[in-house]
């Protein structure tokens, strides 16, 4: 049960923060924990409530933010907390990096592992999606014709690590052809049916596209390429935090995501899970002391590595559980029909992004009839400080419309408005 007391004692500050405060600072850390826990555990009235949100974040001035696809924010709290375990770090170097924060590091682990509805043992923490599709793509014993079936919306970051390693020994790289707006999920599925052939070995998929925030239906996905012994791995860079995931159940054998997105963790750390059985597969990127280790840990062995950011993502997690995961996903689908809505009032808008909730989430992209998408983009900037990302691959001339939760519906109207005039 999540109460304020037991939220302040399992809260990452309160443990590896604290360790070499002064008691009065001690106190102010308190004192800040519980007024947080007292404004956010409370769901109030309804905007009111997610203006308190946003509140919990520093934009700069006059920014309206919707570029979340791209780079999420964090929250006061968790800036705050990772300034505080910089500064323990830097009190005590040699201690902190090398075992006096082992604990610390496994109870974020064990945060991961809770948020996501799996064991620890699956969970390594890693820099970014980037260094996950390596890891995976390197590791994979495959041979000459052997073949990678991918989607034709994967981010370079999926695609670049299986050319790399794979493509240059004569392992064949197939896109599958995805449209922009698919009727249904299994539509998405019989596509991958079609292209698997004898040779195929691995599908690598992304699990919302960074184009047109389409959401692919992994579940299916890989129980159709398991039963034909094909391996799944997921970039999950847009998904994991926009919408909640049980990684189990999603039935990947590897996913792979960036924690600075939307999760809002500090920037440089990433989550990599592999399912139990699927280990045993993957060689680690970074050999050094300890490599012998035969548990997940052994992929994230880097020696000195970023601990502040990676404790930093344990306050991300302290600050989204108070709010709550199903109240994070309910609102970011809640901004998704206001925003559609609200579009769906004027023709010159042309949605690319599909509809149904099964298709897609919190990344809408939308089309402004005859106008060029560098220029909207540029007006909505230079007029309206509102910061969102162009698209104009895969015949999209739209902009990319992130939705996280210290969005309001006041900034959707001004958004709104913005593209209207
Ligand atoms: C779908 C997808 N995959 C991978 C990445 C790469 O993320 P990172 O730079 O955090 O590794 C991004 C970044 O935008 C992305 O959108």
């Amino acid at each position: 049960m999540l109460n304020r007391r037991n939220w302040l004692r399992q809260s990452v500050l309160a443990t590896a923060g604290a360790a070499l405060l002064a008691p009065a600072g001690l106190e102010a850390l308190n004192d800040r924990q519980g007024k947080l826990y007292e404004r956010l555990a409370d769901p109030g009235s309804d905007e009111a409530y997610w203006e308190m949100v946003k509140s919990q974040f520093t934009f700069a001035p006059g920014l309206t933010y919707f570029n979340n696809g791209s780079l999420g924010a964090c929250p006061d709290h968790v800036t705050q907390a990772t300034n505080q375990f910089r500064k323990t770090l830097d009190g005590f170097p040699s201690k902190y990096m090398w075992g006096g924060w082992d604990d610390e590091k496994e109870a974020v682990r064990e945060k991961v592992a809770k948020t996501f509805a799996v064991s620890p043992e699956t969970i390594a923490l890693i820099h970014n999606t980037t260094e996950g599709m390596n890891l995976i793509a390197s590791s994979m014993e495959l041979s000459e014709g052997d073949e990678v079936l991918l989607s034709s919306h994967e981010h370079t970051s999926a695609r670049v690590p299986w050319k790399y390693w794979q493509e240059r020994k004569g392992v064949v790289l197939k896109d599958v052809e995805l449209p922009l707006l698919p009727e249904s999920r299994e539509e998405i599925v019989d596509l991958f049916r079609r292209a698997i052939t004898p040779k195929t070995k691995v599908i690598s998929i992304v699990h919302v596209t960074n184009t047109n925030g389409m959401r692919l239906p992994v579940r299916e996905i890989s129980d159709m390429a398991h039963e034909q012994g094909v391996l799944v791995a997921v970039d999950g860079a847009q998904s994991m935090g926009m919408f909640q995931i049980n990684l189990d159940e999603l039935g990947c054998d590897f996913f792979t995501s960036s924690s600075h997105k939307w999760l809002f963790s500090p920037k440089g750390m990433g989550i990599f899970y592999a399912r139990a059985e699927a280990q045993k597969l993957l060689k680690p990127l970074i050999v050094c002391r300890g490599w012998e280790d035969t548990s997940i840990r052994r992929l994230e062995n880097y020696n000195t590595r970023n601990l502040p950011e990676l404790l930093g993502l344990g306050a991300a997690l302290d600050f989204r559980a108070l709010i709550g995961q199903e109240r994070i996903e309910n609102r970011v689908f809640e901004l998704k029909h206001y925003f559609r809505e609200l579009l769906s009032k004027d023709d010159r808008f042309v949605l690319k992004t599909p509809a149904a909730d099964g298709l897609s989430a919190g990344i809408q992209t939308v089309e402004v009839r005859d106008k060029q998408v560098l220029e909207v983009k540029s007006s909505l900037t230079k007029d309206y400080g509102i910061d969102c990302r162009p698209m104009t691959s895969h015949d999209i001339n739209g902009v990319r419309i992130s939705l996280a939760i210290y969005c309001t519906k006041a900034d959707v109207d001004r958004l709104v408005r913005a593209l209207s005039s």
